[in-house]
Formats: C-alpha cells, sequence, structure tokens
C-alpha cells in the first residue's frame, strides 16, 4: 500500500475511532490485536446493515427462514465438517521473514523463467490443496532445486480454530469457538423442517459471530480473530444446483451495489484454490482502499456436510423424494458474507475529506442517526417547545437525536462526522410561519420546509421498500 493510501486509511480508522463508529479492543490495556468493538454509531450502522440483509435474504422471502444458532457446538461437528482436519494455514520462514503460502508462492514465482512459469503455476495450485506439511515441503523443494532457487525455508501450520475449555464437576472437555456459522445451519436442518414444514428448495439464514485465529490480520476490520457472519445456505435438488448458484450470485451482487458505492468497485472472481468442503465457489470482490479483495464468498458445498454429519452422527439427515420415491441429500448453494467487511467497503468509500470538514457520506438508508433536531436558539421557550414537538413526533419513525448545545456551525460538522443525512434548524420564523429548515449533509444546502410535512418528506428519503419490490421475486 503505498503512502497516500496509507494516509486514507489512517484518516478512516482515526475518524471512525474519534466518532464512535469503531474502538480496538481493550484500549486501556494497550489493546489484543486483530480485535475491535463498535462504539455508539457504529453498532447503529452495523444493525442498520444487518436488518437490511435479513429483509432482503428472510422477511420478504417466503422460502427462506432464519435461526440464530449457538457459538459454542459439541466438538464432533467440527470433526465432521472437516474443521478439525482441513481448517489450517501454512506460513514460511524464510531467513528473518514469514511468509503466509501463497504469498511465498508467488514470489517464486516472479523469480521463475517466463516459459516455466504456465507450467509452475499449475503446479502451486495443486500444490495449496495439500494438506500435509511435509508434502508441501518436499513438492515445493524439487521445484526449488529443478530451477535453481533456494531452499532454505520452514514450513509451519496454524490451525485456525480457537479450543475453549468445558469443565464440569465430574470431568472436563473441551470444543472450539465456531469459525464458521453454516454448521449450526446443517445440523438443525431436520429440527427447521419439521417445525417450519419447509420444502426443498429453501434456505436457512442467520446471523452471528464466528471467531478465527487468524495470523495476518491487517488493514483495519477487514481481517480480524473475532467477526460476524451474515449466511444462508439455500437446500436444493441435485441437479438443480447451476441454476441457484447462479441466481444467488447475482441476487447478493445486487443486494451489494445498491449501497451505490460505485459499481466499477465490484468484481466476481472463480476460486481456483477451494476450501475443503466446496466443490465450486466464486467470491464478490471489492476494491477496499487499494485492491479488489474478498467481500462474500458463493459456494456449492453439494452434500459434503450433511452427508458428513449423518455418517458421523447416526442421524438420518437425508430428505425422502416423494416423486422418485428415495430419500436424497438435499445440495447446497451457500451465501457467505462478512457483516465487518461490508461495514469496511462503506467507510472506504463514504470517507470525504474536505478542507473544512471530514465526514462520513454514508448510504442515508444505514446512517446511525437519521436526523438531527437543532433548535437555533435554545434560551427562547418558543423555539425550545416547537423542537421539543418535532422530536417526539418523530422519534418513533426515525432513529434521531435533539442536540442544543454549542454553535450551529459545530453541531452540524458534528452530525456531518458521524454520516447524519439531514439537520432541522428551528428558528424564529418557525414561530411565525411554521416551517423549519432542512439541511442537507452532502451539499449543505438548506430548504425550508412545513413542520407538518416533515414526516413524509423523510419518510420519502428513507424508504428502500421499492428495492425490496423490485428485486425479491420469489423464484
Ligand atoms: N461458511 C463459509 C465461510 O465461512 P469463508 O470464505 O471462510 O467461508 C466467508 O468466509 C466470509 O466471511 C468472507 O467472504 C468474509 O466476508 C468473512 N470473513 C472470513 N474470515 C474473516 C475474518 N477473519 N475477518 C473478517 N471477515 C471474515
Amino acid at each position: 500500500m503505498n503512502n497516500l493510501k496509507k494516509d486514507k486509511l489512517n484518516k478512516i480508522i482515526n475518524h471512525a475511532r474519534l466518532y464512535g463508529f469503531i474502538y480496538n479492543s481493550s484500549e486501556i490495556y494497550n489493546g489484543i490485536k486483530g480485535v475491535y468493538d463498535y462504539g455508539p454509531y457504529g453498532v447503529e450502522m452495523k444493525n442498520n446493515i444487518k436488518l437490511f440483509w435479513w429483509e432482503y435474504m428472510v422477511r420478504y422471502r417466503d422460502n427462506i427462514v432464519g435461526i440464530d444458532t449457538s457459538i459454542l457446538m459439541n466438538k464432533n461437528v467440527w470433526k465432521s465438517s472437516g474443521h478439525y482436519n482441513n481448517f489450517n494455514e501454512y506460513f514460511i520462514k524464510k531467513d528473518t521473514k514469514i511468509y503466509k503460502l501463497e504469498k511465498f508462492l508467488i514470489l517464486i514465482l516472479n523469480k521463475i523463467k517466463p516459459r516455466y512459469k504456465k507450467n509452475i503455476k499449475k503446479k502451486f495450485i495443486k500444490l495449496l490443496n495439500l494438506k500435509k506439511e511435509k508434502k508441501i515441503k518436499k513438492k515445493l523443494n524439487k521445484i526449488l532445486k529443478k530451477h535453481n532457487l533456494f531452499n532454505n525455508f520452514r514450513i509451519k501450520k496454524i490451525t485456525l480454530m480457537f479450543k475453549t475449555k468445558i469443565n464440569t464437576l465430574k470431568n472436563k472437555s473441551f470444543t472450539y469457538l465456531r469459525p464458521e456459522t453454516a454448521q449450526g445451519i446443517f445440523i438443525n436442518l431436520k429440527n427447521v423442517i419439521n417445525s417450519t414444514r419447509m420444502k426443498i428448495p429453501f434456505g436457512i439464514a442467520q446471523i452471528g459471530k464466528s471467531f478465527r485465529n487468524e495470523i495476518i490480520t491487517k488493514e483495519f476490520i477487514f481481517r480480524t480473530k473475532e467477526f460476524e457472519q451474515m449466511e444462508m445456505q439455500f437446500f436444493v435438488y441435485p441437479g438443480e444446483e447451476n441454476f441457484w448458484y447462479k441466481y444467488w450470485l447475482r441476487s447478493r451482487l445486487i443486494w451489494h451495489k445498491f449501497f451505490k458505492l460505485g459499481k466499477q468497485y465490484y468484481k466476481i472472481k472463480t476460486h481456483k484454490k477451494l476450501s475443503h468442503y466446496t466443490t465450486y465457489a466464486s467470491d464478490i470482490e471489492f476494491k477496499y482502499i487499494n485492491k479488489f479483495k474478498e467481500l462474500e464468498g458463493i459456494h456449492f458445498r453439494k452434500d459434503f456436510d450433511l452427508k458428513n454429519h449423518q455418517k458421523y452422527s447416526k442421524k438420518k439427515l437425508t430428505i425422502y423424494d416423494l416423486k422418485n420415491k428415495k430419500e436424497y441429500y438435499p445440495y447446497v448453494i451457500e451465501t457467505s458474507l462478512g457483516l465487518d467487511r461490508v461495514f469496511y467497503s462503506i467507510l472506504c468509500k463514504s470517507i470525504i475529506i474536505e478542507k473544512k470538514r471530514i465526514f462520513f457520506k454514508l448510504p442515508k438508508f444505514i446512517a446511525p442517526i437519521k436526523i438531527a433536531i437543532l433548535p437555533l436558539i435554545k434560551i427562547n421557550n418558543q423555539i425550545v417547545n416547537i423542537s421539543k414537538k418535532i422530536f417526539d413526533d418523530l422519534k418513533y419513525q426515525f432513529n434521531i437525536v435533539y442536540d442544543d448545545k454549542h454553535s450551529i456551525g459545530k453541531r452540524y460538522r458534528i452530525q456531518d462526522a458521524i454520516g447524519t443525512p439531514f439537520c432541522v434548524t428551528i428558528d424564529k420564523t418557525s414561530i411565525l410561519n411554521e416551517t423549519v429548515t432542512i439541511r442537507n449533509r452532502d451539499d449543505m444546502k438548506q430548504i425550508r420546509c412545513k413542520i407538518d410535512s416533515l414526516y413524509n418528506f423523510f419518510k420519502k428519503e428513507f424508504d428502500i421498500s421499492f428495492f425490496f419490490k423490485k428485486y425479491i421475486k420469489n423464484v
């Protein structure tokens, strides 16, 4: 990242901290690497993003239901899901430097003569799917030797799951903090079908915390050890997976683009290196500060998870197909999004640095505070009474604040800084003709509006039901 980009990232981090969006965790104890707290405005914005996801994925569809499963599960869940054996990362130590295996391979590729590159690239893709340190080292050494490159390096495997003790008075046991929310959905499939009578094809969605012992946690909240996922598992008849895969890839992209951060910042990348559970997969990538990186994953998990859970739990997870009169495992299309990454994508493109102000030009519908009510003179009883009445009338419809501290200029700047789209100012004219000014965050222009039209004005500004109506068609 060049200095200009680093400077932009620092501005985002500082502004987010100063104005109550995101703090370092455990700050008074010098922090903890790769873990963050969301402040008063951060949590409001996070909740707005969650609601937008939930409404789009669950509320307005009749083929998806929601669930909220536990973070702690029986440790056998992670054995069956393959995480216990496969959820690792490989690091290379060469001289004094430490690289992620992928980064190290790119380094080697750059040293290889152009005519061999294509072939070596193919070998590297295969190598990335190997599971044993010894095998990886052997294959890598062979390539390095053949191309007269260095071979003095060490390889280390790191388990990404956090182990945690479960003690009772009688005995001790352990499990892992969940590294993905998806498994809570798979192991509850039968419960959900029994209690909701949902029929294939249908989906189960949930939002919740996940934990990964990430070694390299950089770029603010892009990769952290504790994060929130918004995942949906869509169960389909075998043979219909391609249709649904394309459907969900398209639908998820539509959702992201509604933030209007710029269509050019999104692209689709098809995976070459697959995780242990995927048959094929794509990422929706976003150009955060300087380059395109993963935002959301769309994965075809086939019957990998259900088959394994049935095998190890010995509980039937197949579905009876009435038409063909036989049991089958539904196939799974997964949409998996990190809430913190959406948050970060919005901050990256919303920060506006002007001569006189730095502010977050947030999409209006997810701004933490929607409207600020600002009486111009706080010692004038009539102005205060009108202001309080407006506040009381609007506060049940929108998340709003009442602020009578400091000069009006300072109050505007504070609201701009936290991304409040509108400020309503009540002045002496308000007493005379029942009008107020509405100031727009983005261009700072003011219009005069009748007090009794305020509700309709704001309802129109914040309403997004047209989006759901246009894009959610139950298939
Ligand atoms: N259930 C599938 C799954 O978890 P993944 O690609 O490992 O797949 C899905 O993760 C999404 O979760 C990613 O696209 C990203 O948005 C988010 N994510 C993963 N690891 C993360 C981390 N360490 N910090 C923040 N978000 C993360």
